[in-house]
């Protein structure tokens, strides 16, 4: 079985056989993070080029180690650094970095759908490294084999995503994706930040973080995206931890063994404090590891697909 499309753009895209194959590729390829050789010949002969219009520590250097560590030639163009500050656009910055021999362009861009727009016009595979709010596919994906790791399977569990649901791609990701993979999402936030239409996929939106914690499988933060913020959307920072942190009281919610995930970047203080994104049910780091396996098999499966 191969990927079926050129491009990874969204887990929206995506059906539930294409989740598992790059799951299962991303846990075997996840042995060689952990041997003492971490140089292999899948991705030989082959280039990747990583375009960030905007700021990212984990995604940008996973993908980048992944293409390392796997074999092939990798560069990587901030926009701050290339002629996009001349003004060059988006769709004649993809063309030129395409008509260099790339095969697979990894890119992370403020507005939502801006990869797609490109996807069908370039030769090159496009991965959609976060755009916008929309859609954060290979968070969603390493947060699924997270799961997986613990539970076995993502069929049946109550997945709890607590915070600023409005602004978050990866919330987004998670909600198609668990709903594709049998999963049930609870969704908590203060109501400016807690859009009703997401009803429509299935999600429970609860009234409290204590509804959306009692009795999940798995508890996952999300960073307040001030950026993004428009004014009065949240009264206060310290309003919003009182009211919608993650704190070691509610965790005791859920059930007792659950996971407490986080994308990444936390806020401590706000999203959850210190002692709980450092306690033992955390798998904060994991989810950082499990980064880097998910896009070894991103990276393995799309090159996969156009040698085939
Ligand atoms: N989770 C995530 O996308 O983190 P970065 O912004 O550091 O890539």
């Amino acid at each position: 079985m191969q990927l079926r499309n050129k491009d990874l753009l969204g887990m929206k895209e995506l059906e539930a056989d294409e989740i598992d194959l790059i799951l299962e590729n991303a846990a075997t390829l996840k042995r060689i993070l952990d041997s003492g050789n971490k140089k292999t010949a899948h991705l030989q002969g082959k280039s990747v080029v990583t375009l960030f219009y905007e700021n990212s520590t984990r995604t940008r250097l996973s993908f980048e180690m992944a293409s390392k560590f796997m074999g092939a030639a990798s560069a990587n163009i901030a926009s701050s650094g290339s002629s996009v500050q001349k003004g060059e656009s988006l769709l004649d910055t993809v063309r030129t970095i395409d008509r260099m021999a790339t095969d697979i362009l990894v890119m992370r861009h403020p507005q939502s759908g801006a990869p797609h727009g490109i996807a069908p016009k370039v030769r090159v595979s496009i991965v959609n490294a976060g755009d916008g709010m929309n859609e954060h596919p290979t968070q969603a994906l390493l947060d699924f084999l997270t799961m997986k790791e613990k539970y076995g399977r993502l069929e049946g569990l109550e997945v709890a995503i607590v915070g600023d649901i409005l602004h978050s791609r990866v919330a987004r990701s998670n909600i198609w994706g668990l709903a594709k993979m049998g999963a049930r999402v609870r969704l908590a936030g203060p109501p400016t930040l807690l859009p009703r239409e997401l009803e429509r996929t299935g999600a429970r939106v609860c009234r409290t973080v204590d509804e959306a914690l009692e009795g999940a499988d798995v508890v996952m933060g999300l960073r307040i995206q001030l950026e993004r913020m428009k004014s009065g959307l949240v009264p206060s920072v310290a309003e919003y931890a009182r009211f919608y942190g993650i704190t070691p009281e509610r965790l005791r919610l859920a059930k007792p063994d659950a996971l407490l995930m986080h994308p990444g970047p936390c806020n401590h203080g706000v999203e959850m404090p210190t002692l709980v994104y450092e306690c033992p049910q955390s798998v904060i780091d994991e989810q950082v590891t499990n980064g880097v396996a998910v896009r070894m098999a991103v990276l393995y499966l799309l090159t996969a697909r156009r040698n085939a």
